[in-house]
């Protein structure tokens, strides 16, 4: 993409997931403004590119390209993959931004019980959105491939290219609240996912395999699955638990999750409180941390917190 290959080393190239809007798309507009070359990917072609067309028109960001990412789609990943090999032979960062609720909702009657951000944040409406809010199964399948698989699948086709990284790669994973331990009410599965020595792959994914059980079987609560947005705050659970993971496994790397904010968008119909500009900076604070930064570690917004 660039003249010599002194020029190529100082470079800094991102990839962000899920990027034509939301969250995402201010990612990468700010990472963006501070240089890097970002690679701004979506699984809808027209959509990605327009929101390339606009940083580059509007906003008059040059350094931003669009490819093809389909997250679920292994074939996707691999030609991303492919792209970031052959254009810049390197990467330094990774967000894994995209997302999915994995929630069907009635959103007239979510409207009409006008939940006040409190209440959805601390978890009193819990009980409140039932009616309005419902886990299906294959939206928890959805859910899962998109948050938890979705972020491993990129991750892993891209972790040889991060390696070559000259500056030291970051790889931020978009985590939520909802993710923390303490609001997960079983206590056997909070101690498995404390056990960060003892955490793998397969005991993450055992996890989500007796999640969609006990969901097909309709014992949830019983169970010990937090009620509030189940498959979703489950996912981003396990997302906490792979990045710390990936951090033991890859010393070289700042590896860290975040919440970015109750942030105004499509996933939460636009229930939250703040914009993208501001739910970005958590984010982009990772993606950009100096050398002897924090790895393996839970941000809310821009402020180290409890797992
Ligand atoms: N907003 C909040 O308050 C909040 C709070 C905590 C965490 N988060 C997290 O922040 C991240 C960004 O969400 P947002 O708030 O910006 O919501 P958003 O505007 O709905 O953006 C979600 C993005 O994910 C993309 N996506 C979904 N499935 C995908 C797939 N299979 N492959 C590639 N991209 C896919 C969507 O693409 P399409 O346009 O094609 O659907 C969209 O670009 C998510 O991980 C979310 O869980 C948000």
């Amino acid at each position: 993409m660039v003249g010599s290959n002194e020029q190529r080393e100082m470079q800094r190239v991102a990839v962000i997931t899920g990027a034509n809007k939301g969250i995402g798309l201010e990612i990468a507009r700010q990472l963006a403004l501070h240089g890097v070359t970002v690679v701004l990917t979506a699984r809808d072609e027209k959509r990605g590119a327009g929101a390339v067309e606009s940083l580059r028109g509007s906003h008059q960001i040059p350094n931003v390209v669009f490819h093809q990412l389909d997250v679920r789609d292994e074939s996707s990943v691999g030609a991303l993959a492919e792209f970031v090999r052959t254009q810049f032979g390197k990467l330094d960062i990774l967000v894994n931004n995209a997302g999915a609720s994995g929630i069907s909702v009635d959103v007239e009657g979510l409207k009409s019980l006008g939940i006040d951000p409190e209440a959805w944040l601390s978890g009193k409406a819990t009980s409140l959105v039932q009616g309005v809010l419902r886990q299906t199964y294959d939206g928890a399948v959805t859910c899962f491939d998109t948050n938890y698989y979705g972020c491993k699948r990129v991750t892993e086709a891209l972790l040889p290219l991060l390696e070559l990284s000259t500056s030291g790669a970051r790889i931020v994973n978009v985590s939520s609240l909802r993710s923390e331990l303490r609001r997960m009410p079983s206590e056997s599965i909070r101690e498995e996912l404390s056990d960060i020595d003892n955490l793998t792959e397969e005991k993450i994914e055992g996890l989500l395999r007796r999640f969609l059980e006990d969901l097909k079987e309709g014992r949830l609560e019983a169970t010990g699955w937090p009620m509030m947005l189940p498959s979703y705050s489950v996912s981003k659970t396990v997302l906490n638990a792979y990045t710390r993971v990936l951090a033991r496994r890859h010393p070289s790397m700042l590896v860290n999750c975040v919440h970015p904010g109750y942030v105004k968008t499509d996933i939460n119909w636009n229930t939250g409180v703040i914009t993208t500009e501001e739910g970005a900076k958590g984010p982009v604070m990772l993606a950009l941390l100096p050398a002897d930064g924090p790895t393996g570690c839970y941000f809310d917004q821009t402020t180290k917190a409890e797992f």
